[in-house]
């Protein structure tokens, strides 16, 4: 049965007692974590946030009944004890921050019973994913899930510190938004005043936080929730928070300063990690061709290269034919490899086709200077030569060669790059590599919209000086965005945001907006921009992904409280679900039935 606490108050949390404690009485309250009896002593494994704590019940102290009502304690029960700290009787536990004390309870009080849990409640669980979202409550006991979240409130709290001593001022932007076109999907919410209205939820503050630059309020930042119906991966949620900022009369020289330093005090405290600035900067170019990733993970080598020119006149025609179709020939040298299983270098052509690669070609270089490949034959012995000292290998070497457009190269190459390193162990697990990769293009061509579409968002400044080619060779228009990669990804991105309104009508003119349609969409925007708007920049982080990287999750959902899986839903509360006919009629809304709408 359950007792109430009355007259009880907490004293300490479960490991803010210790051996200097020794003598004090306590009252401590939490979780059974293991019970053991041993004849005339029983013992409890007591469990809060704060860690385990040992509790030792003797008839002699805590009397017949207490004795009695000790013997029924089952785990995941919540107790509340009273009683002194002691030395530990038996032997000391090494691993444990109280290993070296124990409580001799006088008095015991069953707060709650608990049914038996669904899976143990411990470190490291071996649990299936399924159950353990289902159970998120219980999940979220495990002292793995409790250290992340508790590092996560930190970080929160020394952004806040950080930006509010930098003279940010933090301020909320709606969630109930407009639907704007040009980012990921939204999510909708119907309004039920004006029916067959929506509101949309928002991907970003970006819009927001660019107004309140032109209302003055010159440095903003926010941590908040944003929404992107979007396919969701290792380290992407539905929704997700940013720590989001924007600054007025600034470059991104002052972007990136304030940034680094934000960055280097956020790890230092929250992590004791020593980041070194200035943080090292590379182009998107510079990234795309030697990392074939615009989020290079730098912690190894294996470096693309390119050999187009090298292979330019060869007798391969899969090489020709790629470079006569505008593509390119690029390589990775894979050190000491030559000794590969050719089934293992099947299942890397397997891999590379899974990024749109038509092939990949390996070059295998013997230690007797023979080759080991699958092209080979097709080329002379010079041109070999030639093929494998582009690409700085020695005997011993296993060379692999992709060929094809630009972008399929480079993403075939990087992913390869990655999988093989994964796969050699050559990562440093305990290295933080920041990068700033800067100088985006400012559009990208979309095969499917047959048109550009802005790579960051239609509000990014060009870099002044290739604006004049927007018409001639809009791709070749870089962007002032910058992006802030950690160990291969993507932590935060921004921009220096366009200010003129004759740049952003012309951007949204190229992006395919008729005037009046980019009225429609973007018009409180461009409004504002007709009344003095300063110069502005800004960036977003996502906060989930920082905390990942400091706790080396490998999930996102590790960082979240409450996470959905892969499908949006919510393996708990079975978010989403169907709602009254009540509610849909309030909102003028009709399901339209599931065969209609395959129709
Ligand atoms: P961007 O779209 O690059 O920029 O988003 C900023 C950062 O948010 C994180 N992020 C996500 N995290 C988890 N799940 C997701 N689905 C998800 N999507 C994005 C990433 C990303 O780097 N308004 C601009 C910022 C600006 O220009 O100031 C923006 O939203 O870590
Ligand atoms: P094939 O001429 O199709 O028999 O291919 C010969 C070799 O070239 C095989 O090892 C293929 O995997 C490889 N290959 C084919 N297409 C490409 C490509 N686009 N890039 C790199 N290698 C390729």
């Amino acid at each position: 049965m359950a007792e109430s606490m009355k007259g009880l108050k907490r004293t300490h949390r479960c490991t803010e007692v210790s051996s200097a404690n020794i003598g004090e009485q306590v009252t401590v309250m939490g979780w059974v974590q293991k019970r053991r009896n041993l004849g005339s002593l029983i013992f409890v494994d007591l469990r809060d946030r704060s860690g385990l704590l040992q509790i030792v019940f003797d008839e002699n102290n805590v009397g017949k009944d207490g004795f009695e009502k000790a013997g029924t304690l089952r785990n995941e029960y919540v107790i509340a004890v009273e009683g002194k700290i002691a030395k530990r009787s038996a032997a000391i536990n090494e691993n444990l921050k109280t290993g070296d004390i124990e409580v001799i309870a006088f008095s015991l009080r069953i707060l709650s019973e608990s049914d038996t849990p669904p899976f143990p409640i411990e470190e490291n669980s071996q649990t299936k994913d399924d159950l353990r979202l289902k159970y998120r409550y219980l999940d979220l006991r495990r002292p793995d899930l409790q250290r992340n979240l508790v590092l996560r409130s930190k970080v929160a709290f020394l952004m806040r510190n950080f930006m509010v001593k930098e003279g940010f001022l933090e301020i909320e932007t709606p969630m109930l938004t407009k639907s704007t076109p040009e980012g990921a999907r939204d999510y909708l919410v119907p309004s039920r005043v004006h029916p067959g209205s929506f509101y949309a939820l928002p991907q970003s503050p970006q819009l927001f936080k660019q107004l309140l630059m032109c209302s003055g309020y010159d440095r903003y930042f926010q941590i908040t929730k944003c929404f992107r119906d979007e396919d969701l991966r290792a380290d992407r949620q539905p929704e997700f928070t940013q720590a989001d900022m924007e600054l007025s009369f600034v470059d991104v020289d002052d972007v990136i300063d304030v940034n680094e330093r934000l960055l280097q005090y956020v790890f230092k405290e929250a992590i004791s990690v020593d980041v070194k600035l200035p943080l090292p900067r590379m182009t998107w170019q510079e990234a795309m061709d030697r990392y074939g990733s615009d989020k290079p993970d730098t912690r190894f080598g294996m470096e693309l290269r390119d050999v187009s020119e090298t292979v330019k006149g060869c007798g391969f025609s899969v090489f020709t034919s790629a470079l006569e179709q505008g593509g390119s020939v690029r390589g990775i040298n894979v050190k000491g490899q030559v000794v590969m299983p050719r089934k293992k270098i099947d299942k890397l052509v397997e891999f590379a086709k899974g990024y749109g690669a038509k092939g990949l070609a390996y070059l295998g270089v013997n230690e007797d200077g023979t080759y080991k490949s699958s092209f080979a034959k097709f080329m002379t012995e010079e041109e070999l030569k030639a093929l494998v000292q582009s690409m700085q290998g020695e005997p011993g070497d296993l060379l692999l060669f992709a060929a094809d457009r630009n972008k399929i190269v480079w993403e075939v190459l990087g992913a390869l790059r990655i999988h093989l390193a994964k796969e050699a162990g050559l990562i440093d697990e305990n290295q933080y590599n920041f990068l700033w990769v800067t100088d985006f293009p400012l559009l990208e061509w979309s095969d499917e919209e047959n048109r550009y579409m802005a790579m960051h968002h239609p509000f990014t400044m060009p870099v002044e000086e290739d604006w004049e080619r927007i018409d001639s060779d809009p791709g070749s228009v870089r962007a002032k965005a910058y992006d802030i990669v950690l160990n291969g990804t993507e932590l935060g991105g921004g921009s220096v945001r366009i200010h003129q309104n004759d740049i952003q009508e012309k951007m949204l003119e190229v992006l395919g907006f008729t005037k009046e349609r980019a009225w429609e969409q973007f018009g409180f925007l461009l409004g504002a921009f007709q009344y003095g708007v300063p110069p502005h920049a800004g960036l977003a982080y996502g906060l989930d992904r920082l905390v990942m990287h400091m706790v080396h999750a490998e999930s996102i959902r590790d960082v979240i409280a409450f996470p959905k899986v892969k499908d949006a839903s919510c393996l708990m509360s079975e978010a989403p679900n169907t709602v009254e006919e009540k509610q849909l009629e309030e909102l003028g809304i009709q399901i339209r039935p599931k065969e209609e709408t395959d129709a």
